[in-house]
């Protein structure tokens, strides 16, 4: 028998089994809600460092407990052998294509349509639902009885291929459904893709390792999507939004819903991913006005889209209008421009930019991409070219996306002509003649000329000079700016204080008004702070917040200028780079002369003492002291000036680029290489949500 007072071994054993069994069911539980807030809901509620600790808790409980180990545990994600192959699986309800409208006229005639098929009666509007046209791989998931049991590519609509490994490694998708009442079977269709800020991640990743990049973010997708090996594409993060549906089959009773807008928001519900770019509306007008939002949106969004789709809202009516072919009567793709285009390249030129960086630049074939035609594309340098394996003769893909400069993507190389020649970079600047040298090690090849023999540069140095962050000059842009320096006129940035109304009048496109406007921004000018006059200077990496930070420190121009590398490298966020280009800059003595001769022109700010102990111990106690940001992409409410104001009212610092030394990279959509560089080098990564809840828990 057993002995008194003793708790019986079996007995203890599931004890200890079952407080397991009720911290796991926690556990998966708690992981399920923060997955579901940071992927789908796009609001992080917890650390990534909490979510590992929980995660490896479970794995831990699992592994000691392996019964504890259900389909749906977080854990259980990637754990599957590599395939020999994928299986076909056979679409119960065909996946279906779109017909496609490419002007607002296309779209009237859809709705016309639509309206006949309905029957209905002189203008009465039918209730439609837009969304987005996502760029990414259509796929059905299978969810039985809540959980998640196929995933499947569309293949060709009738047959594709099952994926069901890959796709349980996306952890936006959910392994069981958030409901305890689940539909016996339900098929949820929809989109998946890369996000732009993980798909630059993984070409720096790519890059690195010195593999082949990605081209687009949908064919990284695509890419990951198809291993058969599910343990790379759990490396790659994927996204997915849920945009129809195939088959149902509820309880007794249970709902259906009755309009595609009510299907999004039971997915919603559901814990499936929705896209919150979404509305119902009477009649094409409503549609019209959708394409125009989502249009202007476009460029900001955090991911690709070519289009937008409308949907005839009420099921019964998407029955009624039924399917042409392979496309739905009910549904229109409304196309915008195609950002990527292909063309050929029909030279290679050379660029001198304001440091004389030497920049080579496709001469494209016209090619209609982004919304307007394109007849140059930058290559940023020779590395790159060579990179690309861009030649001249070559087919390219070209993209222009948003307000960004065209580029070339990358070569088609099949059409590669026999006559195709390499690029050659010119030994002399094509500007004013100058060698070009390339530095060991650097990238970029440069112009030797200076700003004061090179056109090019001089052209570059002013703008630079008169840009809004540095002087301020209004109404100087390119094409005044131009024409001062090829007559002669400018030579050097003091020489602009000395221009007169009836010099400027002369030029083209310059009447007596612009002319008055142009002279009274310049000698506003003159009054400005020692910081803005710095980063006017153009001194190489030199930028905004560095001319700030020397400003402050030292507090005169004077001292700035006598200041050995020693004295620069005590400034904040000065390293031996900066530091040596300033000292270069100041040895020479045609810069010298420059600002000299802009102080001598009446170029004034006001000075201060250099920074003392005390100020420098009242900056410490600031609840940012210290801290360094680094702002990348579009935040939602903050604009970038306003970010950095909030940032340096609490005593941070904000700087251009990420490094070991940042201690926060604020990311907001469109966010690039920053933000890989960010997640290469364990820089936290936090939004604007987050920097408003450290700012107001460090202030209050
Ligand atoms: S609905 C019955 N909605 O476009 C209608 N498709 O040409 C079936 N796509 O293969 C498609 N976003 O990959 C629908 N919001 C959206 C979409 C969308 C992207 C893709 C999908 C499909 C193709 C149709």
């Amino acid at each position: 028998g057993w002995g008194a007072g003793e708790t019986p071994v079996l007995l203890k054993a599931v004890n200890a089994t079952s407080g397991a069994a009720a911290r796991a069911t926690w556990l998966k539980t708690e992981l399920q809600r923060h997955a579901h807030a940071y992927y789908v809901l796009d609001a992080p509620t917890i650390p990534d460092a909490d979510y590992d600790a929980l995660f490896r808790e479970l794995q831990r409980l699992e592994e000691a407990h392996p019964e504890l180990i259900s389909k749906d545990s977080p854990t259980q994600r990637v754990g599957a052998a590599p395939l020999p192959e994928f299986a076909q699986v056979q679409h119960a309800v065909p996946m279906l294509s779109l017909n496609n409208a490419m002007d607002l006229s296309e779209v009237v005639h859809f709705d016309r349509r639509v309206r006949e098929g309905l029957e209905r009666e002189g203008d009465v509007q039918v209730e439609y639902s837009a969304e987005l046209k996502f760029d990414g791989l259509a796929i059905s998931l299978t969810y039985e009885n809540g959980l998640l049991v196929q995933a499947a590519t569309r293949g060709d609509g009738s047959t594709g291929e099952d994926v069901t490994q890959n796709v349980r490694t996306i952890n936006a998708i959910p392994l069981r459904l958030n409901t305890d009442v689940p539909p016996a079977l339900l098929d949820v269709r929809g989109e998946v893709l890369m996000y732009h800020a993980d798909f630059a991640s993984l070409n720096a990743r790519q890059r690195e390792a010195g593999e082949k990049e990605f081209v687009n973010p949908r064919n990284a997708a695509a890419g990951a999507l198809r291993q058969l090996d599910a343990r790379i594409t759990a490396k790659r993060t994927l996204r997915f939004f849920a945009y129809g549906i195939g088959r149902l089959e509820t309880a007794l009773g249970g709902q259906r819903p009755a309009t595609h807008s009510a299907l999004l928001d039971w997915y919603a519900e559901l814990g499936l991913p929705v896209c919150t770019e979404r509305q119902t509306g009477l009649g094409e007008a409503s549609l019209a006005r959708f394409f125009e939002q989502i249009g202007a949106k476009r460029a900001h969004l955090p991911y690709d889209i070519d289009g937008v789709v409308y949907k005839v809202n009420r099921f019964n009516e998407q029955e009624r209008l039924g399917f042409v072919s392979r496309a739905p009567r009910f549904a229109i793709a409304h196309k915008f421009p195609a950002q990527e285009m292909t063309t050929t390249v029909e030279a290679i030129d050379v660029q001198v930019g304001r440091t004389g960086a030497i920049t080579p630049v496709a001469r494209l074939a016209p090619v209609f991409v982004g919304g307007v035609t394109v007849t140059n594309a930058t290559l940023h340098n020779e590395d790159e070219v060579r990179r690309k394996d861009v030649m001249i003769g070559d087919t390219v893909i070209v993209r222009r996306a948003g307000d960004v400069i065209p580029e070339v993507v990358a070569v088609v190389a099949e059409h590669r002509p026999a006559t195709a020649s390499a690029f050659v970079m010119p030994l002399h600047c094509p500007e004013c003649g100058s060698p070009i040298v390339k530095p060991e090690g650097e990238a970029v090849a440069r112009c030797t000329g200076g700003w004061l023999v090179c056109g090019a540069q001089k052209k570059g140095a002013l703008l630079h000079f008169a840009a809004r962050r540095a002087m301020d000059i209004e109404g100087l842009g390119d094409q005044l700016v131009e024409q001062l320096v090829d007559r002669g006129i400018v030579n050097h940035p003091a020489d602009l204080y000395k221009l007169g109304v009836s010099a400027l009048a002369q030029l083209e496109r310059m009447a007596e008004k612009s002319a008055l406007n142009v002279v009274a921004g310049i000698e506003k000018s003159k009054h400005t702070t020692l910081a803005r006059f710095l980063f006017g200077l153009g001194i190489r990496h030199v930028g905004e917040s560095t001319s700030r930070d020397l400003s402050a420190h030292f507090g005169s121009l004077e001292r700035l200028m006598s200041a050995d590398e020693a004295a620069l490298l005590d400034v904040t966020d000065v390293g031996p780079v900066v530091a040596s280009s300033l000292v270069a800059f100041f040895a020479d003595p045609l810069n010298r002369e420059a600002v000299s001769q802009l102080q001598a022109a009446g170029v004034t700010w006001a000075e201060h003492a250099p920074k003392s102990a005390t100020s420098a111990a009242l900056g410490a106690s600031l609840p940012f002291s210290g801290k360094t940001f680094v702002l990348t992409g579009t935040l939602p409410t903050l604009s970038r000036d306003a970010a950095k104001e909030k940032i340096e009212a609490a005593g941070g610092k904000v700087s251009g680029s990420v490094s070991k030394k940042t201690n926060y990279v604020v990311a907001g959509e469109e966010a690039g290489s920053k933000l890989a560089k960010a997640t290469e080098l364990g820089v936290a990564i936090i939004d604007e949500a987050g920097l408003l809840r450290l700012l107001s828990e460090r202030t209050s």
